[in-house]
């Protein structure tokens, strides 16, 4: 039914496997489109209790948004791609009145890191690894990661793994509460699945209820998207936005001059 995603209902629990594991998952329109229709599967089929998102291989949940589709982008459409991508995924996720768990299976950088944060909460394979790299495109985050990253870990942490791209490993990120659980890799579904039992047990309306008032917490910080927004746009009429993708690209280090 789909070209970039395995689904699978279990128990209630809707399982959605990103599969594009040649070029680690990453998120490009076809996955956006299709995760949209996912998500409105969630919400829409009276059969569907909760769902657990994860990538498919050991090696990446998600690396990032896929950077080839940045390379003919300008200004507005960055914006549109920021926007589009937010309203189809990443907000809705958020808002889905039935919890959406992420289940992080390797990287989740960028977009990644981004799709992880959206969900309810997370659980992460002992060898995941966590970031937003965007910088490094000479971009920031687009989907959310710049205001997401500060509700769930501080502005502090936020502001240091935004300016220097770096990677935490699964450990530190349960340190830093963007993680609930870190448990081995064969585990990693079992434990997904055993908490959304428990959840799936209650009231769905409570449920629904749950997620609704504890996304109200957020809701004065819905200025910092279109801030986001705005400047991800931006940026993709700098020349380093341009060298940025293009050395990645050709697998050679960026050579930025700021402008
Ligand atoms: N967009 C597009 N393609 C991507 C990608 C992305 N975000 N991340 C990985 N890929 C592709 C690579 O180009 C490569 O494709 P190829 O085999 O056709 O050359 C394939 O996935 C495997 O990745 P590779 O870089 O060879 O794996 P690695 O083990 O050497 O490195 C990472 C793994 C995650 C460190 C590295 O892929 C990486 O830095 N990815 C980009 C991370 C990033 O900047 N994400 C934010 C973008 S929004």
């Amino acid at each position: 039914m789909y070209q970039t995603l395995l689904t699978h209902l279990e128990n209630g629990i809707f399982i959605i496997t990103i599969n594009r594991p040649d070029k680690l998952n990453a998120l490009n329109k076809t996955v956006i489109e299709e995760l949209s229709s996912a998500i409105d599967e969630v919400i829409n089929n009276t059969d569907i209790r909760s769902a657990i998102i994860t990538g498919s291989g050991a090696k990446a949940f998600v690396a990032g948004a896929d950077i080839s589709e940045f390379t003919s982008l300008n200004a507005s459409g960055g914006k549109a791609l920021a926007q589009k991508g937010q309203d189809l995924v990443f907000t809705k996720i958020e808002n889905s009145p039935k919890p959406i768990i992420a289940a992080v299976n390797g990287f989740a950088l960028g977009g990644g890191c981004e799709l992880v944060m959206s969900c309810h909460f997370r659980i992460a394979a002992d060898s995941a690894k966590f970031g937003q790299p965007k910088v490094n495109l000479g971009l920031i985050p687009g989907y959310g990661g710049t205001q997401r990253l500060v509700q769930l870990i501080g502005k502090g942490r936020a502001m240091e793994l935004l300016m220097t791209g770096n990677m935490i490993d699964a450990n530190t990120a349960l340190q830093y509460g963007l993680l609930n659980h870190v448990v081995a890799q064969e585990e990693l579904l079992t434990k997904t699945k055993s908490i959304l039992d428990v959840i799936n047990s209650k009231a769905p309306l409570a449920i629904a209820g749950c997620i609704k008032a504890a996304n109200a917490v957020f809701d004065e910080t819905k200025n910092g998207y279109a801030v986001e927004i705005n400047n991800f746009g931006e940026l993709f009429d700098t020349a380093d936005a341009k060298e940025g993708a293009a050395a990645f690209l050709e697998k050679r280090k960026a050579n930025f001059t700021g402008k």
